[in-house]
């Protein structure tokens, strides 16, 4: 049989062909017993469930035998055989059994359960072996797999933006430099300014904080696309929310304006939940029972209510009357922080919202400005728990308005050219928005920091692995 074509623990643990023959790899998780027989679990990452292999052991090489230990790589041919004992319906009786590789049980660090998310951090390059990431794992993929299948299937075109970029797409400065000048006597101009000119591209680059500006200019041609890559922000935000490296995935559509904007969010939100309790139903129900009991019943909760639609005015007038002590102060005109979105969704409406209509100083060039002069068609989607899950808008696609408010807003114009002249060309009403994959992803699991939502987390002070 080719490797390709062996059957995984996932689909043998549903077989009732007893008597049959089967070969497994996989790690072990726990080996118990006796000198006369052992029981090991093993899994293969298929799925979160291990298969039990009976091993006979006087019938084995006892060298062998006790290699098999906790973190182990073993292949076990062996017969599928109805189960005895409790927690499992079938189970292999090892007729062969290879080790690939020993785990030393005196220095194997995932030697036991129950390790904290803290210390699991610090050895980023073992977790997935542990049941916690491995169901994050597969909750990630399948979650990837539906936005791409809920695009696919809703008319969208997946479009690849770059990563070095020239420039700053939000506006707000925090990123990461892109140079292949010498750091400690870079060329300067007489000015005696780093002179990029002399670097790689010529000019200045950056990471990209989001596809968004050139998703755009797609959006201008196929009507509507999306993105689905990494993002990167030098912000120095130390919380569980926010990662220097995290994935976006942005929906940018022509003609679609700011309610429009509202419906496909909610819509997609709800799909992706929906996807995902569907496909990764023994992953959640694991997560709940280690985790947060509540998890299944918040899922349920997005898609059995209607988002709550208000405007910053309305929130900044709710949170006023709140009679709560707030660490940041609200009046008009202050951004909303975590605190306050949480109040929102989880005291005050008791539903997932989406705020529009934010004043514009404190949202990016791009966002539509309306017709009183202050705000703008932002729109923001709470969840509980995560705060902002989705940021969007609808663009502004005036030529004169754009090109003033970037004036005003003293950003480089030289940068931007490429992106007013879709203003002069064609333009037309048009609005998207960026859901954080990594924010999803952490309501849907349940866990409480993103830095374990995602296999290799970067943050302030940390690039380990
Ligand atoms: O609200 P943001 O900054 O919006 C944009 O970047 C727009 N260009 C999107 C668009 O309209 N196409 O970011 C979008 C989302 C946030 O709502 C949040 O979920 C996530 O990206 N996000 C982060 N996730 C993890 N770590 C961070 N540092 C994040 N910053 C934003
Ligand atoms: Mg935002």
């Amino acid at each position: 049989m080719k490797e390709a074509d062996r059957p995984k623990i996932k689909e043998i643990l549903g077989l009732k062909d007893f008597g049959k023959d089967f070969l497994l790899k996989g790690w072990v998780r726990t080996k118990r017993g006796n000198k006369n027989i052992a029981f090991v679990a093993l899994n293969d990452g298929s799925t979160i469930n291990n298969i039990q292999v009976v091993i006979d052991v006087p019938a084995f090489d006892g060298e062998m035998v006790e290699k098999i230990t906790t973190g182990a790589c073993i292949a076990v041919s062996g017969t599928l055989v109805e189960s005895m004992g409790k927690g499992q319906s079938v189970e292999i009786q090892a007729k062969d059994v290879e080790v690939y590789g020993a785990a030393d049980p005196e220095v194997y660090p995932l030697q036991k359960k129950g390790h904290s998310m803290e210390f699991l951090r610090e050895i980023a390059h073992l977790r997935p072996r542990t049941n916690t990431f491995g169901a994050v794992l597969r909750i990630r993929h399948h979650l990837a797999y539906g936005i791409h299948k809920y695009f696919n299937d809703n008319g969208f075109f997946y479009m690849h933006t770059p990563i070095i970029t020239g420039s700053d797409a939000e506006g707000a400065g925090e990123m990461f430099r892109v140079s292949v000048l010498d750091p400690v006597n870079p060329p300067r101009t007489n000015d005696g300014e780093v002179d990029y000119t002399k670097d790689f591209f010529g000019k200045e680059t950056n990471l990209t904080v989001s596809g968004q500006l050139e998703g755009e200019l797609g959006a201008m041609a196929l009507s509507k696309i999306y993105t689905f890559g990494p993002t990167f922000r030098a912000e120095n935000s130390n919380t569980p929310r926010h990662l220097a490296e995290f994935w976006m995935v942005e929906p940018e559509m022509a003609f679609h304006e700011i309610d429009d904007n509202m419906d496909l969010a909610e819509d997609f939100l709800k799909y992706l939940i929906r996807y995902v309790m569907e496909t990764c139903n023994e992953d959640l129900e694991f997560l709940q029972k280690m985790y947060d009991e509540e998890l299944l019943g918040r899922l349920n909760f997005i898609l059995d209510n209607d988002f709550e639609r208000i405007v910053y005015t309305e929130a900044v007038e709710i949170l006023e009357n709140a009679g709560q002590k707030w660490e940041f102060p609200v009046s008009w005109g202050v951004d909303l922080q975590s605190e306050h979105e949480r109040y929102l969704v989880e005291k005050h409406f008791n539903k997932p919202v989406i705020i529009t209509d934010y004043p514009r100083d404190i949202k990016a060039f791009y966002m539509k400005q309306n017709d009183d002069g202050k705000t703008v068609r932002g729109m923001d989607v709470l969840f509980p728990r995560i705060g902002e899950i989705i940021g969007g808008s609808q663009r502004e696609e005036n030529y004169e308005k754009l090109e003033s408010r970037i004036d005003e807003m003293g950003i480089p114009k030289k940068d931007l050219w490429w992106y007013l002249e879709t203003r002069q060309f064609g333009t037309a009403p048009h609005a998207g928005f960026g859901l954080g994959f990594e924010r999803l992803v952490l309501f849907l699991t349940g866990m409480s920091n993103i830095r374990d939502v995602i296999p290799f987390p970067r943050t302030p002070k940390n690039a380990d692995f």
